[in-house]
C-alpha cells in the first residue's frame, strides 16, 4: 500500500512575493506533488519573468498583481483566481519588505529609525499577512478545508545579532524583527480560532538565505549558526510541501523553524 501523504494534485496555491528570491523555491516545491501555482506581487515585470523561468521548469504557473498591504487588491486577485481555478487550498503569505526593498532609511539606526519607515515595513510584512489571512482565510472557510503558511524569519524568533553588522553594509532594522514576532502571533491567533474549521494556519520560519553574500557577514554569519554555513534557498522545499499538504493535518499554529540551529543556542 503506498500513503502518499505530500499528494497536492490540483490544489490551487496563492504564493505572494512572487517576484523575489524564495516564491518560484516554494513553487518548484508545491508543483512536484501536484499544485498549480499563482505567483502574486506587486512587481508585475518581475513576477512575469519569475513565472516565465518556471514555466521553462514545465511548472503550471501564473502571475497576478497583487499590493498586499490594500485590502482591494487582495479581494481582485481572489476574485481572478476563483474565476480562472475555482477554488483556493494553499495560501502563503511570503511577500517581505526586506533589504532587498531597501527603504531610503533602511539602515537607519534605531535611535533616528523614521515613523514612515517602521509603517511601511510593518504595512507589507505584517498587515499584508492580516489581509491575506482575512480575505483568502474567509474563502477557505466557505470551503471547510485550507492550509495558510506565514513565511515569519529567525528574528521572528529571536532579535538580529547585533554584532554580527557592523561594516557589512547590510542592517537589520527594528521594524523588521518586530514585524516577524508579529506574525509568528498573528499565525497562533488565526490557527487557534479555525482549526476546527478546517483550515490550518502555520509559519514556517527561514534563517538567513545564502544569496551571494560576502567577507565579514558571511564569515561572521557562519561561525555563529550551528550548521557552519547559511541555508541554500532550496532548503525551504520539505518544509513548504508538509505544512501545505495532508501530511501535517494535525499541525496547527506551529512555527517550523529551518535555521540551521540558529535559534536553539
Ligand atoms: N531571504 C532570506 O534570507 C529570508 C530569511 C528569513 C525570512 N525571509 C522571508 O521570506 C520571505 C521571502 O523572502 P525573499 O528573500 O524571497 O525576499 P525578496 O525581497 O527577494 O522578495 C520579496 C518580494 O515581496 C514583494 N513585495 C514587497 N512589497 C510588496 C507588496 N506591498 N505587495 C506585494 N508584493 C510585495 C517584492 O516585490 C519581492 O518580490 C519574506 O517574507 C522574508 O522576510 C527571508
Amino acid at each position: 500500500m503506498s500513503i502518499n501523504l505530500f499528494d497536492l494534485t490540483d490544489r490551487v496555491a496563492i504564493i505572494t512575493g512572487g517576484a523575489g528570491l524564495l516564491a518560484s523555491e516554494h513553487a518548484i516545491a508545491l508543483s512536484a506533488y501536484g499544485a498549480k501555482i499563482i505567483l502574486a506581487d506587486f512587481n508585475e515585470e518581475k513576477c512575469n519573468t519569475a513565472v516565465d523561468e518556471l514555466k521553462k521548469q514545465n511548472i503550471n504557473a501564473v502571475a497576478k498583481f497583487c499590493d498586499v498591504t490594500k485590502k482591494e487588491s487582495w479581494e481582485k486577485l481572489l476574485s481572478d483566481v476563483l474565476s480562472e481555478f475555482g477554488k483556493v487550498d494553499i495560501l502563503i503569505n511570503n511577500a517581505g519588505f526586506t533589504n532587498q526593498s531597501k527603504s531610503a532609511n533602511y539602515d537607519a539606526a534605531f535611535e533616528n529609525f523614521p515613523l514612515e519607515d517602521w509603517n511601511a515595513i510593518m504595512n507589507v510584512n505584517l498587515t499584508g499577512a492580516f489581509l491575506g489571512c482575512q480575505i483568502i482565510g474567509k474563502q477557505m472557510l466557505l470551503q471547510g478545508k485550507g492550509s495558510i503558511i506565514n513565511i515569519a524569519s529567525l528574528y521572528g524568533v529571536v532579535s538580529p545579532n547585533h554584532n554580527i553588522y557592523p561594516g557589512t553594509g547590510i542592517s537589520q532594522p527594528v521594524a523588521y524583527s518586530v514585524s516577524k514576532h508579529g506574525v509568528v502571533a498573528l499565525t497562533k491567533y488565526v490557527a487557534t480560532l479555525w482549526a476546527s474549521k478546517g483550515i490550518r494556519v502555520n509559519a514556517l520560519t527561514p534563517g538567513g538565505i545564502f544569496n551571494d553574500h560576502k567577507g565579514l557577514f558571511l564569515e561572521r554569519f557562519k561561525q555563529l549558526n550551528p550548521i557552519g554555513r547559511m541555508s541554500d534557498k532550496t532548503e525551504l522545499r520539505g518544509g513548504i510541501v508538509y505544512l501545505a499538504s495532508d501530511a501535517s493535518s494535525h499541525v496547527v499554529g506551529h512555527n517550523l523553524i529551518i535555521d540551521g540551529g540558529w535559534t536553539a543556542w
